[in-house]
């Protein structure tokens, strides 16, 4: 049976993460995963989560079959995140929001949903797009392409390139949008360029299929969803992928969550169940830890300020890290002008470093990052910084 089967490639990022375990040099770096790391270099179990835990723990709770669209209390609270307490479109019960296994199971979801909605629809993603999107929508069964997005020469976005080949793209295509925080090369669009991307989605009759999964670690909780609060302005049938992996550091958990914009509460009603007969063919209903525990801090006016403080203070540091990075850089003799990095948002930084170069900091300095050039900024600290600017001022 499986004798012609070939040995399939590494994941791109997670399997990264394989040969950095296995690697036994002492002062190995990975800056490859999107993973928020302490200045001591671990990954936090934040206050509000520890002790949402602890409540839960004391509380005994059984742990039944949740609903197939998950935790009520989650799900209502992901949409205030989103779309804003305050949201005409909540009020209007015109959002449908099903729990999702991470980010990535809430991506599968909706292309599974949209696969039986517009068969022969083409998705598009941006060049550069986090390595998933790709691979995700191609087994959901849709032929992918690239829209002009990240602009090298001025390490920001090609704005007419992207708006031209949204233009070109066939009508009713569904277009992938990194809502914040861009996945992998921190350069997100400016307000006026949303605006911009909005209406030539309208005029084509393009799907958005918004995805958010750095919500905070850009400007803060609302700013950063000032894409989403556009859309729901809009009256436009969309998609949001969330995630809480990164904002509450709970990445094993796998919390997310897929949320759908209808045009009524009567629409709403039918894709809900759609959304549940493919989540109950994946896998039946999602599971109670992660999103329990979330919902409370969301749901606790304590919780949920001390939860806003540990994000801030995530995002404070990652700042920090680009702003020394920077400084390292030039101090250490890089002849190019590395200031991009500053001006770049969230965990991610999309260095320019070629795929050779790449090699060679894992080679000779047990540095891992994605091949692409993409470094996780948020795994940088004061103790590794010094060695890791060093070696790509070597490889340069
Ligand atoms: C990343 O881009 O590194 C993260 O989103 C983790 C992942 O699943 O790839």
């Amino acid at each position: 049976l499986f004798s012609a089967v070939e040995m399939a490639p590494r994941d791109p990022i997670l399997g990264l993460n394989e040969a950095f375990n296995a690697d036994t040099r002492s002062h190995k770096v990975n800056l490859g995963v999107g993973v928020y790391f302490t200045e001591e270099g671990r990954i936090p179990l934040l206050r509000a989560v520890a002790e949402a835990e602890k409540a839960r723990i004391e509380a005994h709770a059984p742990r039944g079959y949740l609903p197939i669209e998950g935790i009520a209390a989650y799900d209502s609270a992901v949409q205030k995140l989103l779309f804003g307490a305050d949201s005409a479109l909540l009020a209007e019960g015109r959002v449908v929001t099903t729990q999702a296994v991470g980010g990535t199971g809430a991506l599968k979801t909706g292309a599974d949903f949209l696969k039986r909605l517009l068969p022969n629809a083409v998705v598009a993603i941006s060049d550069p797009s986090w390595e998933n999107h790709r691979a995700l929508f191609e087994s959901a069964g849709f032929p992918v392409q690239n829209y002009r997005y990240y602009d090298a020469a001025t390490n920001g976005v090609n704005r007419a390139g992207l708006l031209e080949d949204l233009q070109n793209l066939p009508a009713r295509s569904v277009v992938v949008l990194h809502a914040c925080c861009h996945n992998p090369t921190g350069v997100d669009l400016s307000l006026d360029d949303w605006k911009a991307v909005l209406e030539v989605l309208r005029e084509r009759e393009h799907v958005p299929f918004l995805d958010i999964a750095y919500q905070g670690f850009g400007e803060g909780i609302d700013q950063d969803a000032f894409a989403v609060r556009l859309f729901a302005e809009s009256g436009l049938p969309f998609f949001v992928s969330s995630s809480f992996s990164k904002s509450f550091s709970l990445y094993g958990e796998r919390v997310g969550a897929l949320s759908i914009v209808t045009a009524s509460k009567e629409e709403a009603g039918r894709v809900l169940s759609q959304a549940k007969r493919v989540i109950r063919t994946n896998y039946s209903n999602p599971p109670t830890h992660g999103a329990t525990v979330v919902a409370n801090v969301l749901n606790s006016p304590e919780l949920r300020t001390l939860w806003e403080e540990e994000l801030g203070e995530m995002r404070q540091r990652i700042r920090d890290m680009r702003l020394a990075m920077v400084e390292q850089l030039a101090a250490q003799g890089a002849k190019r002008d590395f200031s991009f990095v500053a001006r770049q948002r969230g965990m991610f930084s999309y260095s320019g470093l070629t795929a050779e170069q790449v090699e060679r900091l894992k080679n000779e300095f047990a540095i891992y990052a994605v091949g692409t050039g993409r470094i996780c900024v948020a795994a940088l600290n004061r103790s590794n910084l010094d060695a890791v600017t060093k070696a790509i001022v070597q490889v340069l």
